[in-house]
């Protein structure tokens, strides 16, 4: 006879926190967001933790370079996706370790071929009004000189002019080398009166560029996530196939941690990966492993040392697994299952190992719960595709921003690795879709804000840090009526977009 989980499986949006106790300590600015990120024994700290509970989901659409950066300033970390060659893996993780903070990679390089209203349109585009001039046109190019605005006017010169005759080449420009710190860049920016300073290797090719306005921006990231030689951390996805070249690519490149990326991860499969990478590495190679949505899976993980577990089948905004398989949980019963089954292994063994929960988060607040509930931290797909720093373009459908968002079950990611991989991976069925997502700007601003609303929730519940939150909290299941309540009801919305303006 088959075993029947007691109960239904629920939601987030099935939940709600009840209020506890706030004494006057509990407001955002006291509240500290830190969690571990790698399992850790009784008494001991984490190898790694993160500042914000947040990680970028393992997705083509989601975490590339760009997201890579601009995540690890604000203190979380993306997964660099695995579904591309391990090279071009390799070569992201990369390109987020050699980026200094505060020293900018350009995306608007020129050759000297250019002409000017090539420039101007780039500039239209970009917004950007500094330019380095580059050999191949590559952001880390053999620098060749710099465009300003201050080197052309558009309203006199003749747009076919060529940026070889307007750029000020590279014999009269002030450069850093490439042991350049960026204290002594600003210094650098400020004694020569400069708005920004191209740094460079020995052979002249274009490292970053330091800007003037950056210095202070950078100051005022006091969340960074960063290395012990102050690079910033990333991740990086694999799978249970390629691991054996793979991971020595990744783990060259400077890769902080490692994450099985599967929908399933209660299988042999895991179990031989995890045991080849640490009994390849040590333990001091940390890898994540998942997904999984119950106690057992959990415990079997654990039990093959996984770093951290993730947490969640089915529920992803562009996951079709439960329609197309029929397997999976509602992801607030898997996460408190998961969650009750971590605190006992920690009881148990004096081994604490970190729940991430993946996958469903649609509101703001949802992050809340999923942290209540016992997840140590989060990782989102939906969420970060919506921001500038995706990998994908912004299109413009009906008169609204867009972002592109697909799942990596999907026919259009599958296409794409088949591509790559010469036809080796084959896709049976989909258990993914194709899909938009409305634009939502900076991820700075958009993590800014979510986190603020994280923040006040853990003080109308007593709490300062997440430990505290998942000691203190009390959950609450909700009728179908009462979620009615919850949203503005029985009033006519003056602002029709109101409604979706809280995700
Ligand atoms: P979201 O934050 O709700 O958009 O969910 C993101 C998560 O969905 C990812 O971290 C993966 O665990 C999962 N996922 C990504 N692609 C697919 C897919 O094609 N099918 C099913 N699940 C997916």
């Amino acid at each position: 006879m088959a075993t029947f989980f007691p109960g239904e499986s629920h939601t987030f949006s099935e939940y709600l926190l009840v209020p506890g106790y706030s004494s006057q300590e509990c407001v955002p600015d006291n509240v500290s967001l830190k969690t571990p990120l790698t399992r850790f024994r009784a008494g001991e700290q984490p190898a790694i933790s993160l500042n914000i509970p947040m990680t970028s989901a393992i997705m083509q659409s989601v975490s590339g370079e760009s997201m890579g950066i601009a995540l690890a300033t604000e203190g979380g970390m993306s997964f660099i996706y695995g579904s591309q060659s391990s090279e071009d893996e390799a070569a992201m993780v990369k390109s987020v370790k050699d980026h200094k903070a505060g020293f900018v990679i350009s995306d608007s390089t020129l050759t000297p071929g250019m002409t000017l209203a090539e420039v101007m349109q780039l500039k239209m585009r970009t917004g950007h009004s500094t330019m380095p001039v580059t050999d191949d046109g590559l952001a880390h190019g053999k620098l060749l000189g710099i465009v300003t605005s201050r080197d052309y006017r558009p309203s006199r010169d003749d747009p076919a002019k060529r940026v070889e005759e307007f750029m000020t080449p590279r014999e009269k420009l002030i450069v850093g080398d490439e042991h350049i710190t960026l204290k002594r860049a600003n210094d650098v920016i400020w004694d020569s009166k400069l708005n920004a300073l191209p740094v460079v290797d020995a052979s002249d090719y274009l490292l970053g560029i330091v800007f003037r306005k950056d210095y202070d921006a950078h100051k005022t990231n006091p969340n960074e996530l960063l290395d012990a030689n102050k690079r910033y951390m990333v991740g990086a996805g694999i799978n249970t196939r390629d691991y054996e070249t793979r991971v020595p690519l990744l783990l060259d490149a400077g890769a902080d941690v490692l994450c099985i990326d599967s929908s399933e991860g209660y299988s042999e499969w895991q179990k031989r990966t995890i045991s080849w990478i640490h009994g390849t590495y040590g333990e001091d190679v940390h890898v994540g492993a998942g997904n999984v949505v119950d106690a057992e899976g959990f415990r079997f993980l654990a039990d093959c040392g996984a770093d951290f577990i993730k947490v969640g089948i089915g529920g992803g905004s562009i996951c079709i697994t439960r329609e197309t398989k029929g397997i999976g949980r509602g992801q607030a019963t898997a996460l408190i299952d998961v969650c009750r089954a971590r605190d006992e292994y920690f009881k148990e063994k004096g081994v604490y190992v970190p729940v991430c929960s993946d996958g469903g988060i649609v509101y703001d607040y949802h992050m809340s719960l999923a942290l209540a509930m016992g997840a140590d931290f989060m990782m989102l797909g939906r969420y970060f595709a919506r921001f500038d720093e995706s990998p994908t373009a912004r299109v413009n459908v009906n008169g609204q921003y867009m972002k592109e968002y697909w799942g990596e079950g999907s026919v259009r990611a599958r296409n794409w690795q088949r591509y790559d991989l010469g036809g080796a991976a084959k896709l049976s069925f989909e258990e993914g879709v194709d899909s938009y997502v409305p634009y939502a700007g900076s991820l700075k601003a958009g993590v800014e804000s979510t986190l603020y609303k994280v923040k006040s929730t853990m003080c109308n519940c007593g709490a300062l840090t997440i430990p505290e939150l998942q000691q203190k909290a009390r959950l609450t299941l909700v009728s179908s009526t009462s979620i009615i309540e919850g949203g503005a009801h029985d009033v006519v919305l003056k602002d029709h977009n109101q409604s979706i303006s809280y995700r």
